[in-house]
């Protein structure tokens, strides 16, 4: 096997080394493309083929559908670990023993308290503001109230930005639902843990208990640790990226939330939903859908389709799907959409379009059907991605500062006018 690329730019050979990977995936190291070349770059739009970092984090492999954290398979972390255990993992590297977690659980738990003065940045908002916004402002805020979380230059100043983060951002998100409902805006329960916490964060009212719901709980935190961490997904780079000008964590992960809400990210479960209830109004038929979604002319897209990365199967997907049946069977209920779903799914899977292009369901094509269940509504969707993800943005943007990288700074092709002379306004 060669350890060395070589290319040929004018008659002149150049060779760059050939990196490799722990499960043998290549790499061309261009570090030194433009010195050696004199300024020759590589262009590649989207970065369909460019790795921004090493990482050690999250290996996946699009065409066997794998997915790995710190090298443990995402089907043995969703039954046997909780949402907290598996962000300890992804974000320190190990699995915490029980002394570790108990520590871990206790420094979150100790930083659930929201400064109240954030209340009035929540209650400035228009009742019915996208929470998403809101959770990117407020999250963006919680640099104000926490200044000294902006420079971390020791272990013990990362570590405390990274609780304070994982114990307030679920409280915010919270808010962010509570203030679109006209709810008090309420508080952490330090005597629940942590996925049961957000559930009575989001849904008890003053007036009367919560009863928590296990199977609601265990779904949950299942459909959260299958969004912990995707490697350099479109909200992970913008974090890093952000976080490479040596902005502080709470700055980054804003950047992450607002670049997670667009449809063709994680904006998409709400998309997926709402084309469910669409097809739903048309009086259920999928056909339609699956045609106008295959005319180029129609800028129509099946949402919960299709991923940059997985060109067999989403293995999240199976998961999310085997765990949508398993929540309603064990909750006795019956949603018309998830019927119109299944159908859809069996319908493109036999479709020459989508076998060609290798379109298959994605994380979200049942991960809003679930949270329909569980009682979230719709344009909160993404912002339970955020609270899954939250630990992946972390992990990632904690392995980029360790790494010393330095600031990211795409370069261009320039292809707009050459020089020319100005024109004077008069002669305009
Ligand atoms: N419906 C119809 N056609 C599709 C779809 C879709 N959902 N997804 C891709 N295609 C087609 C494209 O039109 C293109 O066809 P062409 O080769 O004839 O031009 C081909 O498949 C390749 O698509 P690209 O857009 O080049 O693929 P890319 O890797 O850039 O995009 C993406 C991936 C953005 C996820 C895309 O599949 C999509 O828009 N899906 C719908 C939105 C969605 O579900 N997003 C969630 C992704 S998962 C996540 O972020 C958590």
């Amino acid at each position: 096997m060669s350890d060395k690329a070589i290319l040929e730019i004018d008659g002149k050979k150049y060779e760059f080394p050939i990196i490799r990977g722990t499960e043998n995936e290549v790499a061309i190291d261009v570090k030194a493309l433009r010195t050696v070349t004199g300024g020759v770059i590589t262009l590649d739009p989207g970065f369909k083929n460019t790795g921004s970092c090493s990482s050690t984090i999250t290996f996946l492999d699009g065409e066997k559908g794998i997915l790995r954290h710190r090298g443990y398979a995402i089907e043995e972390l969703t039954k046997k670990a909780s949402f907290l255990e598996v962000a300890y993992l992804i974000i320190f590297g190990e699995l915490p023993t029980k002394e570790e977690f108990a520590k871990f659980d206790n420094d979150v738990k100790k930083e659930s308290l929201v400064n109240e003065e954030m209340k009035e940045i929540v209650n400035g908002f228009p009742k019915n503001a996208h929470p998403m916004g809101m959770v990117s402002a407020l999250t963006s805020a919680l640099t104000a109230f926490n200044p000294k979380s902006v420079y971390v230059g020791t272990e013990d100043e990362m570590y405390k930005a990274i609780v304070i983060l994982l114990a307030k951002f679920p409280v915010l998100a919270a808010w962010s639902h509570r203030r679109n409902k006209g709810l008090p805006l309420n508080y952490a329960d330090n005597s629940l843990d942590y996925i049961s916490n957000i559930m009575q964060m989001l849904f008890k009212l003053p007036t009367e208990e919560y009863k928590m719901n296990p199977i609601a709980v265990k779904a949950m935190d299942e459909l959260l640790i299958l969004h912990e961490d995707h490697e350099q997904n479109c909200s992970t780079s913008t974090v890093r990226i952000s976080g490479s000008s040596h902005v502080g964590l709470f700055a980054s992960v804003a950047t992450g939330v607002s670049a997670l809400w667009g449809e063709l990210h994680g904006g998409a479960n709400q998309a997926v939903l709402e084309m469910l209830e669409a097809i739903k109004e048309d009086g259920g038929g999928v056909e339609k859908f699956i045609a106008r979604a295959k005319d180029k002319n129609d800028p129509f897209r099946l949402m919960g389709f299709g991923h940059r990365v997985y060109k067999n199967f989403d293995p999240r997907a199976r998961i999310i799907k085997e765990a949508c049946d398993e929540l309603f069977e064990d909750l006795d209920l019956n949603d018309p959409v998830l019927e119109i779903a299944k159908h859809l799914e069996q319908v493109a899977l036999k479709d020459e379009y989508f076998i060609k292009r290798k379109l298959f369901p994605n994380v979200d094509f049942y991960s809003g059907i679930i949270y329909r269940a569980l009682g979230i509504p719709v344009e909160m969707f993404t912002v339970m991605f955020a609270i899954g993800r939250l630990p992946g943005w972390i992990a990632q943007w904690k392995e980029m500062r360790e790494n010393h990288e330095p600031i990211g700074r795409p370069r261009q092709l320039y292809v707009g006018e050459p020089l020319r002379a100005f024109k004077e306004y008069s002669e305009r």
